[in-house]
């Protein structure tokens, strides 16, 4: 049964799994609540699946797993195409959903939501367009590679992006021949299920796509340890990141990890300044800092910081934080209680290591229930405390200052993450070479964070492995089998083996 929304009440009905092609109520029958994070308020019930509904899904995604790898690539990438077409017809109800599920004010679940086909067309295309190579072996043979699916991809979803983070791992995964099981976050199910509402609708054949809604200890680890998933991707933090990876180890399943971050956003002496207040306050506050690649660490030069910090504040002050749904906000709530109790306790131990420079408390007018917290800002931050070194989560950043150039890049790198970063300078030549200096997968140079389906995305150290987006995708969603022919019509004696004959 599809779910619908009553966008007045703020609630949401009829929940239910998505496996081989229908709406099914999980064997235990139980569920969990789904909160509003602007009012604290359960919006809906979200069906509480676990290792046997992920049986059921992982064996309906392996029973249509030939079948869908050998349908034709141009065949799976129409149905792609008209379901990137119905997520556009959808997109408002997509947005309110995720709005009301996930903080994102509406505004910017709207401008998400419309740019989510752009993802689905970008791997329906190249459906058609990857594939192995040819290799010159000694002999009269023709050897060549064959790519294809890896078969059954589990799909870990965290909470701070839904429905892109679902589809930037499904897509091409679908695209390249897979079947797919997802698993969204206990916090914000509803996209992913309205999502497979969609799926059934374009006409991808049932057991394609399945999801599985439930709490990580349970389905995500079971979907995890599934012996029958040849693939997981999982985003979200690093230490369930490591949990996934060993279970994913025991049968040898191919994992894509996209795991936490503590970037730096560095401020030259010679930068734009308004662009780089702008640039770091995005960095942090953009979906109240529940981004991995969010900019957490300003690096200011010390010539500079004074004025920085000025214009940091003047900008600080226009935001409005507040209810998503009301048209002035520009940055909502944090996702749950528990995300908003260990910002809290963050930014109580940024009191004792260092100075509280701005924010730090509940924005003013900002509705009860809520989980709002002020844009935040530590100075005086050591490179050990806790809040320059740890995951926060949420609007707040510790500035640093330096002068020395090597200094600066050691200061960055000191870190077991290495996601992103971002620069500001006039001068291109120290731009260059700061990005190749730092141990980051991806720089961005006088511009915040825009992710994009043709830009590969992923960390270095800790902050993971494989790459989601961009041609590098396809690794994460194929094997490799390699395959030579004799062409002299009879097997020969003295192979031609690397000299070495049997
Ligand atoms: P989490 O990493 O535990 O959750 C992400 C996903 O993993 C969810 O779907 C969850 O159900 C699932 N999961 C949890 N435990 C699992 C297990 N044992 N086996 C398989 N799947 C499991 O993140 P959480 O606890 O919601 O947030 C804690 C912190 O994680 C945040 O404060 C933030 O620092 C970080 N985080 C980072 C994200 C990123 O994009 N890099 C996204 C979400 C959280
Ligand atoms: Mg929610």
């Amino acid at each position: 049964m599809t779910m619908t929304l009553d966008a007045q009440a703020r609630k949401v009905t009829q929940a239910q799994l998505y496996i081989n092609g229908e709406w099914v109520a999980p064997k235990n029958n139980q569920s969990f609540p789904t909160v509003d994070p602007n009012t604290g308020e359960t919006i809906a019930d979200i069906p509480r699946g676990d290792a046997s509904d992920i049986d059921r899904a992982v064996a309906a995604a392996k029973a249509v797993a030939v079948e869908w790898q050998f349908t034709d690539a141009i065949a799976r990438a129409a149905l792609l195409r008209q379901l990137a077409a119905l997520v556009t017809e959808h997109a408002d109800e997509l947005a309110r959903l995720e709005a009301l599920d996930s903080g994102h004010y509406l505004s910017k679940a709207q401008d998400l939501m419309g740019a989510i086909p752009l993802w689905l067309d970008y791997f329906a295309g190249l459906a058609d367009k990857v594939g192995g190579r040819t290799i010159e072996v000694p002999g009269n043979k023709l050897s060549f590679t064959l790519l294809e699916p890896l078969g059954v991809t589990g799909h870990i979803i965290p909470w701070n992006y839904p429905l892109l983070i679902l589809v930037r791992s499904c897509a091409p995964a679908l695209a390249l021949g897979n079947t797919c099981v997802v698993k969204p976050a206990e916090d914000t199910s509803l996209s992913a299920l309205k999502f497979a509402e969609l799926v059934h609708q374009a006409g991808f054949p049932p057991g394609v796509f399945n999801v599985v809604t439930g709490l990580g200890p349970e389905a995500g680890a079971a979907l995890a340890a599934h012996p029958d998933v040849a693939g997981i991707t999982f985003t979200g933090s690093t230490e369930t990141g490591k949990t996934v990876a060993k279970l994913a180890a025991d049968h040898v399943a191919q994992v894509n990890l996209e795991l936490g971050g503590k970037s730096p956003t560095i401020v030259f002496p010679d930068a734009d300044l308004d662009d780089a207040v702008e640039g770091a306050v995005q960095g942090f506050c953009s979906h109240a800092g529940q981004v991995c690649v969010a900019g957490t660490r300003l690096f200011v030069h010390a010539d500079i910081k004074d004025a920085f910090l000025g214009k940091l504040v003047e900008r600080l002050q226009t935001a409005q934080v507040g209810d998503g749904f009301d048209d002035s906000t520009q940055m909502g709530p944090l996702v749950s209680k528990k995300q908003y109790e260990r910002v809290r306790n963050y930014i109580e131990v940024g009191k004792s290591e260092a100075t509280l420079f701005y924010g730090g408390g509940k924005p003013a007018g900002t509705p009860e229930g809520g989980y709002f917290v002020e844009p935040t800002v530590f100075t005086d931050v050591t490179s050990d405390a806790r809040i320059s070194r740890e995951e926060i989560f949420g609007p707040v950043a510790s500035v640093i200052t330096w002068t020395d150039e090597n200094d600066l890049i050691a200061a960055c790198n000191d870190s077991i993450y290495g996601l992103f970063a971002v620069i500001f300078t006039q001068n291109i030549t120290k731009a260059l070479n700061t990005a190749r200096r730092l141990q980051v997968g991806g720089v961005m140079i006088n511009e915040w964070f825009g992710e994009l389906p043709m830009a590969p995305h992923g960390g270095y150290k800790q902050s993971g492995t494989g790459r989601e987006e961009g041609l590098e995708a396809v690794h994460g969603y194929t094997q490799v089998k390699h395959v030579t022919v004799n062409l002299d019509g009879s097997l020969r004696s003295g192979a031609d083996w690397a000299g070495a004959p049997l």
